[in-house]
Order: structure tokens, then sequence, then C-alpha cells
């Protein structure tokens, strides 16, 4: 998110002295851009392990129930409705009803139509999605799992309110903000269990703890810290405004935050669930298997230590 903000910055900047009559005629004339990106030929499946699967996802690692969920609710299963608006410099933006329901909700889309979302930052309706979602380079299987949740579920009839761009947000649309796809080649399946392996699918691809725990440019968006060192600040959607800085997950003696944590500690300070008022998913986080946390707790134990909030 802070990455098109910072971006966007710049951007307005060089509006203000180009001029504002020639700027809005070319954000009014670019502002509804669309994009093209594959759809990814997956289908929603109705086997109930697959569905089960994607359940898991949704609710636990993907957190996706955290944004998209009814506000304020944290209950596992708790109703995709959305309406949870993002207050950010370029207007309201809202998590949207991701229930079946035909008129407000993903009813109307197909399956093709939601990966291209998750996978390419494609809207079916062509436009590029805000980058709140981490989910470019989730497997196949995992991505059918999570639409085939989807479709299991009530349909629910939940207006939500459409995005609320200012003037700013109007011309990051014309200029700025373009889709993110896949950075990886695209894998059918990662084996799940205790390995640092799919600790790392986890971490960077699913859970997205690499977002928050590593240092980035507030302008570009680009990584300017090593990966998992912390030291990036996060604001708090339930505390705001509040700001986190995120402590360093590689193992440095000195300022690794889990350093001295064994895996066990590690696993139940997450199964405990214990939010701090920090924008960090724990909710959800807690409802991750055993499994998963060993294999997130390896994974970071497998990383080259680096101090916090160590530059590039
Ligand atoms: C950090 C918050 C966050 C998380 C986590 C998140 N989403 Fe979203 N999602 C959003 C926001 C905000 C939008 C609206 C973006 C926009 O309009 O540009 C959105 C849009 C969508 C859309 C487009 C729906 C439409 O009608 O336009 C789908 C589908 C979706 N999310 C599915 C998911 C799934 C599935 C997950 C979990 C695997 C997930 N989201 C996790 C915040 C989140
Ligand atoms: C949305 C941002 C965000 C995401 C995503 C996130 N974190 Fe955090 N994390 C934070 C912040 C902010 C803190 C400091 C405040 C707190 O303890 O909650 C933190 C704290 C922690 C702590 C220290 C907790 C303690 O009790 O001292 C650990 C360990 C941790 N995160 C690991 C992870 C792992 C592993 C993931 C991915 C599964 C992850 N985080 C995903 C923002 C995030």
């Amino acid at each position: 998110m802070k990455k098109i903000l910072k971006r966007l910055a710049i951007g307005v900047a060089v509006f203000l002295v180009l001029g504002t009559s020639a700027v809005a005629i070319a954000v009014v004339a670019r502002e509804n851009r669309t994009f093209d990106a594959p759809y990814p030929e997956l289908r929603a499946s109705k086997d109930p392990a697959v569905i089960e699967r994607g359940r898991y996802l949704v609710t636990g690692p993907a957190h996706c129930t955290e944004c998209h969920g009814a506000v304020g609710d944290h209950a596992a299963e708790r109703h995709l409705v959305g309406g949870l608006a993002f207050e950010v410099p370029i207007g309201t933006v809202y998590a949207r009803n991701i229930t079946p329901d035909v008129a407000t909700g993903i009813g109307r889309y197909t399956d093709p139509e939601i990966a291209r979302v998750l996978r390419y930052g494609v809207h079916p309706s062509g436009r590029a999605v805000l980058p709140f979602m981490p989910f470019t380079d989730m497997t196949d299987e995992d991505l059918t799992a999570v639409i085939s949740y989807l479709r299991s579920r009530p349909a629910i009839d939940h207006h939500v309110p459409s995005n609320d761009f200012n003037l700013l947000g109007r011309a990051a649309k014309a200029f700025l903000l373009e889709p993110t796809g896949p950075k990886h080649p695209v894998r059918a399946r990662v084996t799940p269990g205790p390995t640092a392996e799919y600790g790392e699918y986890l971490a960077t691809t699913v859970a997205n703890c690499n977002g928050c725990h590593t240092r980035r440019s507030l302008r570009t968006g680009a990584p300017e810290g090593v990966a998992f060192a912390g030291g990036m600040t996060v604001e708090s959607h339930e505390a705001t405004p509040k700001k986190f800085i995120t402590p360093n997950l590689t193992p440095d003696p000195e300022t690794g935050h889990i350093y001295a944590w064994s895996e066990d500690a590690f696993v139940a300070r997450f199964k405990a669930g214990v939010a701090t008022g920090s924008p960090m998913p724990w909710q959800a986080f807690a409802r991750m298997t055993d499994d998963d946390l060993r294999a997130l707790y390896r994974y970071l134990r497998s990383l080259p230590p680096a101090r916090l909030g160590q530059e590039l």
C-alpha cells in the first residue's frame, strides 16, 4: 500500500508543476484504464478435502477473514461480507463482499476471473486492484482450494460502497497504479510439511510475513532493508493512529527478536493468539497448524542473520 502512496506523492508533485487543467483532462481520460492478464484455468471443486484446505487458508495463514470478514468480528467462520474501510491518502478503499451473492458478492464472477484478481491483480472489470493482497505466487492447488471454499459459503446480500478516490487517488489510478503479477513461474503445488521450504512459501506467498517484517522505501515500496530483518513501520487498523515497528525475525544474536525463542515457544506464542492491538493478524494466525508454525520457524532460522532494519 505504502508503495502506491509514495509513488503517488511524486506523481502529484509532477501534476502540480504541469498545471492542473491539463492534468484534470488527462486524469479523466485515463483514470478508468483497464489491463490485460491471463485467466488462470482453475475451477472450484466440490471435494470436501479441497474445500477444507480452502477454509484453513482463508481463516488461517492467508487471513482473508481479517480484511473481508464482518467488521470487528474475529470469529473463525464469520461471513466474508466485506465492508472494512481502509482510510488511505488516496481516499477510502473497501474490502469487498466475497460471499457467493450474485448482486453484491463474487457470485457474478467466474472462477478464472476470481483467480485472476488474486494472481494478477486485475479485477474482472479490467481495472488494477490496489495491492492489499500478496497472493500472486500462490500455487494452483491452493488458489483452487481458496475459490472452492468461497463458493461453498452461503451467499449474503451485503452491499459494500464503491471505493471513494480523491483527486490524488484518481491521479494514481490514471498514471501510477499497475497490476502486479507472479514473481516466479506458477507452481502447481508445494508439499506442506514442517520444512524450511514450505515455511518460505507460507512466509512470502500466503501469510505476508515479509510484507510487514521487511523495511521498504516509502517512495517506491521496493525493499530497502534485508528481508525479514524488520524495522518497518506499520499502522494498526483497529487502533488508529497507532504506529508499530516490526521486529527482526532473522536469527541475529543481538537484535533478532526470536533469537532466544525455542521452536516450541514460537508455536505457543502463535497458538495463544494474543493480539497486541498491532496490525499483525494474530487471531487468524492462531489457527495455523503446529506443522505450519514449525515450518515458519525453521525457515526463519535458516535465514542469514541481519541486524534490525539492516540496509540492503
Ligand atoms: C490486508 C487486507 C486483505 C486481505 C488479507 C485480503 N483481502 Fe481481498 N481485498 C482487500 C481489499 C482492500 C480489496 C479491494 C481492492 C480494490 O478495490 O482495489 C480486496 C478485493 C478482493 C477481491 C475482489 C472482489 C471484488 O468484487 O472486487 C477478491 C476476490 C478478494 N479480495 C479475495 C480475497 C481472498 C480470497 C483473500 C485471502 C486469500 C483476500 N482477499 C485477502 C483486502 C484484503
Ligand atoms: C500486517 C503486518 C504484519 C504481518 C502480516 C505479520 N506481522 Fe509479525 N508483527 C507485526 C508487528 C507490527 C509486530 C509488533 C507488534 C506485535 O507484537 O504484534 C509483529 C510482531 C511479531 C512477532 C513478535 C511477537 C511477540 O510476542 O513478541 C513475531 C514472532 C512475528 N511478528 C512473526 C510474524 C510471522 C511469522 C508472520 C507471518 C506468518 C508475521 N509476523 C506477519 C506485523 C506483522
